[in-house]
């Protein structure tokens, strides 16, 4: 029997009402009436199946969520559990639940340094707004109001909030909105396989983003910058590893003047990189604050949580001149049902010892997918453990892009969902960032899927007559 038969609803009518009432992110308006949204109806483990029955391998872990996979009982009945209990209450000022205690303090034990405490959200966007407030409160409660700028790089993604979406360094995503104004400066993305031309190896293009952001501190002013954000590795901005060392000389440089450190760990918690957190674990930095959402719960409950160290809670418990207190929070902060399914999570994460198969199985994932480097369009192949992307280029020689009208994204999109797998395209990047349990075995069939649909695209590129190659 057609699965669209036995979950009782049909599939066109499905297609017709979302197209016609809901407004998804990042839409394609231009040709949205033709092609509509893909709907997704079930998963198990690191594959979907969308209305009409069709299976996917799921290289996307739905958005670099789906860290346990799908249909993971456990998780399942923890949220069952507590939803029976009690779903959720108020956890505003002194009103708390077992679930939001248990995973705070489970949370404590596997940050690095003393990042203790832990404000509870509902994603990573409001992760990051959390920690921008609570730098600015910080300052404040410190007697030093004028720290409230802040620094970020060019391409990174922050989140859509207000505040997360300036934070967030993708020019172009700004286009039509409006930012406030001169909050927030931007550094350069590091970009090894982009570095500026003259650049003398990795080293020196370290020392160069290092002394850029010294630069942006003396001509800004220490006293007027409350905190860095960075990715560990930039996500959506491209998969970007940066150059080594970099991350604990950017520490340095915001130890030296003052400004917190704030980690986005949204993509990179939980697993990803093969650690709980990448910080300091990969990249040895212990971060005044770290922000995460998605596999926090492998995206079975919306949650995100900012984490933050004594230094900073001091600041800011510490009760205030002018009366008053940390007047934040969400009616979700503290979740109850949400912090239940994290716990279950982080249970099924330890027990599977999910970290170290990322750790075993990510260097295998990286060595076959950079077996595409022979496809003539294939310009870089990037990334760590399960955070991985292919980088599309016209040209390999001059790393020239494909003109936006040839729309290089949409045509890997076709060819990889025609063949049974969802990857997710930003502009000319192929990104994979599948659930922590897929085998090898599941990684060749995701690269060999890659390289036929690379293959095809070359092929109707050759028969419209676009050029291409070295
Ligand atoms: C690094 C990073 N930070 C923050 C966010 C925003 O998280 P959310 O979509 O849960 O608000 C994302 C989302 O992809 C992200 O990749």
């Amino acid at each position: 029997m057609e699965l669209s038969a036995l979950m009782n609803y049909d599939a066109e009518e499905l297609r017709q009402a979302d197209l016609d009432h809901c407004i998804h992110p990042w839409p394609d308006f231009e040709d949205w009436p033709q092609t509509g949204a893909t709907i997704m109806v079930r998963g198990e483990g690191a594959h979907v199946w969308d209305a009409e029955g069709r299976k996917f391998i799921d290289g996307i872990g739905g958005l670099w969520f789906a860290n346990v996979g799908f249909g993971r009982q456990e998780l399942i009945d923890a949220a069952t559990k507590q939803l029976a209990e009690l779903p959720q209450y108020s956890y505003f000022t002194d009103l708390g639940n077992p679930p939001a205690a248990q995973l705070a303090a489970k949370l404590a034990e596997l940050t690095p340094g003393d990042l203790n405490h832990v404000f509870y959200s509902t994603g990573g966007s409001v992760a990051n707004d959390t920690a921008g407030r609570t730098a600015h409160y910080y300052f404040n409660n410190q007697g030093k109001p004028s720290k409230r700028l802040f620094i970020s790089r060019r391409n990174a993604y922050h989140g859509s909030t207000y505040l997360s979406a300036a934070l967030s360094g993708k020019m172009s995503d700004k286009r039509g909105f409006h930012s406030p104004d001169g909050l927030v400066h931007y550094l350069s993305a590091p970009n090894c396989y982009r570095m500026p031309p003259g650049s003398n190896g990795e080293a020196a293009y370290c020392d160069h983003l290092v002394e850029e952001f010294e630069g942006k501190v003396a001509e800004l002013g220490a006293d007027r910058i409350a905190a860095f954000f960075a990715e560990p590795i930039m996500g959506a901005g491209g998969v970007l590893v940066a150059p080594a060392g970099y991350h604990q000389r950017m520490k340095a440089v915001c130890e030296a003047n003052d400004i917190l450190y704030v980690s986005d760990e949204v993509v990179t918690g939980f697993g990803r990189l093969g650690h709980f957190f990448a910080s300091e674990a990969v990249f040895g930095v212990v971060p005044d604050m770290i922000t995460v959402a998605k596999g926090i719960t492998s995206g079975y409950m919306p949650l995100g949580a900012t984490l933050v160290s004594e230094r900073v809670y001091a600041g800011l418990s510490k009760p205030r001149a002018d009366g008053g207190g940390f007047a934040h929070g969400f009616t979700y902060s503290g979740h109850a049902a949400a912090c239940a399914v994290a716990l279950a999570n982080i249970e099924v994460m330890q027990r599977e010892d999910l970290c170290g198969r990322v750790r075993q199985t990510g260097p295998y994932f990286l060595k076959r997918l950079q077996t595409l480097a022979d496809l003539l369009i294939v310009g870089d192949v990037r990334g760590s453990h399960f955070m991985l992307c292919v980088e599309l280029v016209q040209d390999r020689r001059t790393k020239a892009l494909f003109p936006e009208q040839v729309a290089i994204e949409k045509r890997i999109d076709r060819e990889t969902q025609a063949r049974g797998m969802i990857v997710r395209l930003i502009d000319n990047l192929c990104v994979l960032s599948p659930a922590l349990i897929l085998t090898r075995e599941g990684i060749d069939e995701m690269v060999n899927i890659l390289r036929e649909s690379i293959e095809a695209v070359m092929a109707g590129l050759h028969r419209e007559g676009i050029p291409f190659g070295d």
